[in-house]
């Protein structure tokens, strides 16, 4: 099985260049198949979930042709089924846009219901209330989701809780639905604009989005487009945080400032400084950092995506801070990691109180889902000794070239495929 072999120490410093949004980038390849016509997504992050995605775009007749790295050409004229199997939703829960892109343009479509995961229960229940608001007959039997209708008519859904799911689930169906839609207290991140946006290249008509109402007025149909997918949010501030814990110098390039705004603020907070430019930041940490109080909230506020990035961070800082996760009910469990590696965190249902210590050691860990397994991947690069981490399919859903990108800025790291690669990889670096 794969891990990551790290040896702990060196400040991080030199430039790194940010890809396109994960999380933006599903909600487009969705989106992509809305049209019959060709569609070009560039900037498209070469990760384990959007490959998945496309093969379950694949599996119901869509013809993707990569023509880079991160570039595809989508052409959905020849679905021959609405149908997502298990299979996919299991491997990514994000393969639910389809019910939206598959509702919204053939009125029909069926996909497996997504489990709960590390992270929380993760409900979809105001995705399956948006498109029966829309008119459509929803129902889950047998683990899978079915959503058809004549016609789908616009109304008026007010979210009970900011998901950034259900928003685009419901943005995609409503956007081929007829009369006008508004959704109230939707999710305004900066991949629910993407999304927006794209669907807009295509000749549909969203406005608000980036707001908590967003109005849509149903189309006929969608046309082609080449659209670029905007820089990962996420992926900036964990390279952020990054230069923060290893006390070091890192140029972000392919950033969106005003993206990172609260992540930035909350590291000056805590004594980084940070030279903000057009479209990269420069992150210098110099000292020991502060202790500070954070609590996770939807966009603009501290992204839940950030909270084990920060709370590693905070477990190295002088003093004790508190961290509040208010979106998800159960994504603290990398702290029993952390404590392995000699932080001293007390976990209290949806809070966690961060003793400062002086150092980690390194030790044997587990990535327990995406963005803690980055956390920890950032606790090894500060640790003393070697880290070795396991499960780190988990951390390539979403990072691309990530040991490779560290490794380019000082890092001392690899990834291995067997006992003999660790051996040698200790020998090599000593
Ligand atoms: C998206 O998940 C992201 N995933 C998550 O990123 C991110 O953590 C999350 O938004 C919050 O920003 C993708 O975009 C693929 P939500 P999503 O619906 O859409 C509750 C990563 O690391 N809720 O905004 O599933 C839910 O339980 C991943 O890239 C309902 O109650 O999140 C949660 O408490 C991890 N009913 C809150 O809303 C619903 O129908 C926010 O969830 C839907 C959600």
């Amino acid at each position: 099985m794969e891990q990551y072999i790290i040896k702990g120490g060196s400040p991080l410093a030199g430039e790194v260049e940010i890809g396109g949004a994960k999380n933006a980038a599903l909600g487009i390849l969705a989106a992509s198949v809305m049209t019959k016509d060709p569609v070009i997504i560039e900037n498209l992050p070469d990760v384990r979930d959007t490959a998945v995605l496309i093969q379950a775009m694949e599996s119901i007749g869509t013809r993707v042709e990569r023509i880079d790295r991160h570039t595809v050409k989508v052409i959905a004229a020849g679905i021959n089924s609405y149908s997502i199997e298990d299979g996919y939703i299991k491997k990514i829960r994000a393969s639910y846009y389809m019910l939206g892109a598959l509702l919204g343009r053939f009125k029909k479509a069926e996909v497996a219901l997504p489990g709960g995961c590390n992270i929380g229960s993760r409900p979809i229940d105001q995705h399956l209330k948006g498109f029966r608001a829309l008119g459509a007959k929803v129902e889950v039997s047998r683990g899978m989701i079915s959503a058809e209708s004549e016609n789908l008519v616009g109304n008026h859904i007010y979210m009970d809780v900011v998901t950034v799911g259900a928003t685009i689930n419901v943005m995609l169906a409503a956007t081929l639905a007829n009369g006008k839609t508004i959704i109230e207290n939707a999710a305004k991140e900066p991949h629910v604009v993407d999304v927006a946006n794209f669907l807009n290249s295509m000749g549909a008509n969203i406005k608000g989005a980036g707001t908590d109402v967003i109005r849509i007025k149903g189309v006929e149909e969608l046309h082609g487009s080449t659209y670029s997918i905007i820089p990962d949010q996420i992926e900036a501030g964990t390279f952020m945080f990054a230069a923060a814990i290893t006390k070091g110098d890192i140029m972000i390039k392919n950033v969106i400032p005003k993206h990172l705004e609260s992540i930035s603020a909350k590291l000056i907070e805590i004594g980084c400084e940070i030279e903000e430019f057009d479209d990269c930041l420069r992150v210098v940490a110099t000292k020991r950092l502060a202790s500070t109080h954070v609590k996770t909230l939807p966009y603009p506020g501290f992204p839940t995506d950030m909270q084990p990035q920060i709370t590693t961070t905070l477990a190295l800082s002088e003093g004790t801070s508190i961290v509040t996760e208010s979106i998800f009910e159960n994504r603290f469990k990398y702290v029993g990691e952390l404590q392995r590696m000699g932080a001293n965190i007390k976990v209290e249902g949806n809070t966690a109180i961060i003793e400062g210590v002086d150092s980690f050691s390194g030790a044997g860990i587990s990535a327990p889902d995406l963005r803690a397994g980055a956390a920890l991947v950032l606790a090894a690069l500060v640790a003393d000794g070697f880290t070795i981490i396991d499960d780190i399919r988990f951390i390539e859903r979403g990072y691309e070239d990530f040991p490779e990108k560290l490794t380019a800025l000082g890092a001392c790291m690899e990834k291995a495929e067997s006992e003999r690669d660790i051996q040698k990889f200790k020998l090599k670096v000593g």
